[in-house]
């Protein structure tokens, strides 16, 4: 670089207009010189002990009202897996699941603890169910599921990408072990009607899932891995295999099963009768069900409320101890007399 800058304005074109160079000149040394305006904080301990002050005093309250919100959310959470075993298989449940000619039929009984308003959102809920395991999530095909059969190049859905010589859509372990159990609800022996519309997202099921795209060959395999699909409903409309496609990316993990669009009251006794088809089992995964309203935040979650009060107590704490420090030490600012090599 050179620094007066003759040889630019020389190769700019001869004509010399020197005002134009020295305004040139003048930016290039206030940049360089780090001359430019700029804002230089000095933390005196006024400073610190007021932004902590501040921090504390804006973090506890928004760590209150995100904790309230949480805790308005009512959620029943009924693990199912064990007791929908009947007696006599228990000591072997991986033998009873996969036995076809047992009754997988079970009812459970579950108490509404505090009102519920609709919409009341029913989930089942894996554990210990790893959905993000490298190989299982590359093992779908996104081309496929868009435009079916045209697309053949399903080498990505191995070992589960066609069946006796014919292509399988929705290829894929994914869609293979799509989740298989069943839930009916009544209340007083009425039935509670689930509106199983609308769980997937909007964006999957008008662009990731073809409209034309029907099942084909799929779970005809000697080994059965989960749920069959209808095959006179397009892939876009199969709101099950969307939600169950779209992989979690935690071992414990909830699904969007359907909504109730009544209001249940307190004490009230809902039976729910499962068909419990999905192997767990064999792996120690557990299977829960879940009904839970929504508050503004969503659903029952009281991490963000906790970690806003933790974080702003930690910052009064702080404020006060530095407060206490400079009552009890106090000193004059830019004294050099106080540098570290003195
Ligand atoms: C896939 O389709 C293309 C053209 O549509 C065809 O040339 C190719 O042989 C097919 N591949 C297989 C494995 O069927
Ligand atoms: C449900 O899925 C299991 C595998 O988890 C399978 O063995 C069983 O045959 C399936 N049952 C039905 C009715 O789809």
């Amino acid at each position: 670089m050179d620094l007066d800058g003759s040889s630019t304005s020389a190769a700019a074109g001869g004509s010399r207009s020197v005002p134009i160079r020295s305004r040139r000149q003048k930016a290039y040394y206030l940049f360089t010189q780090q001359n430019l305006p700029s804002c230089k904080p000095v933390l005196t301990p006024g400073w610190v002990i007021t932004t902590f002050l501040l921090t504390g005093v804006i973090f506890i309250p928004v760590g209150f009202v995100s904790l309230h919100a949480s805790q308005n959310v009512v959620e029943i959470v009924e693990r199912y897996d064990a007791e929908c075993v009947p007696e006599p298989f228990r000591s072997n449940k991986v033998a009873y699941i996969k036995d076809n000619s047992t009754s997988k039929n079970c009812t459970r009984i579950l108490k509404v603890q505090k009102n519920m308003k609709a919409p009341i959102y029913v989930y089942y809920q894996l554990d210990n169910y790893y959905q993000n395991h490298r190989r299982y999530v590359k093992c779908r095909n996104d081309q496929q599921l868009l435009y079916g059969l045209k697309y053949n190049d399903t080498s990505s859905c191995k070992p589960e990408e066609s069946n006796d010589g014919l292509p399988i859509v929705p290829c894929g372990l994914i869609a293979w072990s799509l989740f298989n159990d069943t839930f009916t609800f009544s209340r007083e022996r009425v039935e509670l009607k689930v509106n199983r519309k609308n769980i997937a997202w909007k964006s999957d099921r008008e662009h990731k899932f073809g409209k034309d795209v029907y099942p084909f060959n799929f779970q005809n395999g000697t080994l059965i891995g989960g749920a069959k699909l209808d095959p006179s409903v397009p892939l876009s409309d199969q709101e099950d295999l969307i939600v169950w496609m779209r992989t979690a990316a935690l071992p414990s993990f909830r699904k969007l099963y359907g909504r109730i669009e009544e209001d249940l009251e307190a004490d009230e006794l809902i039976s729910v009768y499962l068909v419990n088809n999905y192997n767990t089992y064999s792996f120690g995964g557990k299977k829960k069900l879940v009904l839970s309203t929504k508050g503004w935040l969503g659903g029952k979650n009281d991490f963000l409320g906790i970690a806003c009060i933790i974080v702003g107590s930690f910052s009064i704490v702080i404020a006060i101890f530095f407060a206490l420090l400079h009552v009890k030490n106090p000193r004059p600012y830019g004294d050099p007399s106080y540098l570290s090599w003195n």
